[in-house]
């Protein structure tokens, strides 16, 4: 019988889980519970014994006829449900326990949180969504102009010329979209193997720039770029830290009027690299400051679609960052201007 067992090391067993898990004996009582189970329905050390499923969440039906099901029928059930004032979720499995001859001793419950999975669940299917929309978005507009074209717009040389060049653009967007849906996917999937070596910081800003120099002189914006005379090197993937660099300088030109400045800097602090990237652009609305680095997010989704965004490039940059240890910051102002920060480990 369970209820002859040495309920401390039963105890002790119990305490080892993640688990919550509860006993009853043959009457539908409870005999042991572990403190994640106590935990679930809010209740103090020791308190659930003697007590039945009906008397422990009277509110959960589906709980309750489960565990009489065990208790009186035999019957192993298993459900997803939510239990507690936060909405978690869990699996729950009740089981009955026999003895070698089959006869029926107790029943066991054990819950398992799933909340982070579903949340997680939830999360990719939204980013599919909007995969999906983005990518129809630009191909809805390809498609429109080239049935236009071939209806008859094509005679018209100004016209057919006026169409393609949309269609160019639209093409550029799709394929940029393409480009940072894959960087997302192969930092995920690469998290776990990022190999940081020794960078010469200095060095790839350098290249950065030099890599926007046409967007640059285009707007006529002056780029400083200030770092201490003996940088360190810091740890990092070079490709994913150049990934991050070009994110926050092409944001910089983007949304900075002509003959703006764009403000690079090089802090040292403790063990760390502090780089922010500084313009005296647009800004962004005080409401959206905590939405920029959201996968898909813009402030302005009609202006920055003109602009050929994507509205990954932030979050792009903070998942890199934070793969390497760092982080990411913002400030900004409306009408002032922008700073992005970003920090990596020194070597
Ligand atoms: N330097 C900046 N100044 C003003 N707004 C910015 C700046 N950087 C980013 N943003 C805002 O944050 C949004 C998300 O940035 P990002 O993820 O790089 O996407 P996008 O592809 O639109 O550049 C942008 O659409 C823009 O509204
Ligand atoms: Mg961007």
């Amino acid at each position: 019988m369970i209820a002859a067992l040495d309920q401390p090391k039963i105890q002790a067993i119990l305490t080892s889980l993640v688990e919550g898990v509860i006993i009853f004996d043959l009457d539908g009582q409870v005999i042991v519970a572990n403190h994640i189970a106590e935990r679930i329905f809010h209740t103090a050390r020791g308190t659930l014994v003697g007590k039945t499923m009906q008397a422990i969440s009277p509110n959960n039906g589906e709980l309750v006829a489960m565990v009489d099901e065990a208790v009186s029928g035999g019957k192993e059930t298993f459900a997803e449900t939510m239990l507690g004032t936060h909405n978690q979720v869990y699996r729950v499995v009740v089981r009955p326990i026999k003895n070698d001859s089959g006869q029926m001793e107790g029943t066991v419950v054990v819950f398992h949180d799933i909340t982070d999975i579903r949340n997680f669940a939830q999360v990719r299917s939204e980013f599919a969504g909007n995969v999906s929309h983005e990518l129809r978005t630009p191909l809805t507009s390809i498609k429109g102009f080239v049935e236009t074209l071939l209806d008859g717009a094509m005679a018209n040389a100004d016209t057919c010329r006026r169409f393609l060049t949309i269609i160019d653009t639209e093409t550029d967007r799709l394929s940029r979209l393409i480009e940072d849906l894959l960087t997302l996917s192969s930092i995920e999937s690469k998290e776990k193997l990022i190999q940081p070596v020794p960078v010469n910081l200095a060095h790839s800003i350098r290249t950065v720039i030099n890599m926007l120099g046409p967007q640059i002189s285009e707007k006529d914006l002056m780029v400083k770029f200030i770092y201490p005379p003996e940088m360190p090197l810091v740890h990092a993937d070079e490709d994913l830290l150049g990934q991050v660099l070009i994110n926050l300088l092409d944001n910089a030109i983007k949304y900075t009027p002509i003959r703006g400045v764009v403000t690079i800097r090089c802090r040292e602090r403790e063990s760390r690299i502090v780089i922010t990237v500084t313009d005296t652009g647009v800004g962004i609305p005080e409401d959206s400051i905590p939405r920029v680095f959201e996968r898909f997010y813009r402030v302005d989704k009609a202006r920055t679609r003109s602009q050929g965004g994507t509205g990954l490039g932030l979050s792009i940059v903070k998942h890199i960052v934070e793969s390497h240890g760092g982080q990411v910051f913002v400030k900004s102002e409306v009408g002032k201007g922008s700073t992005f920060g970003v920090c990596f480990l020194t070597v």
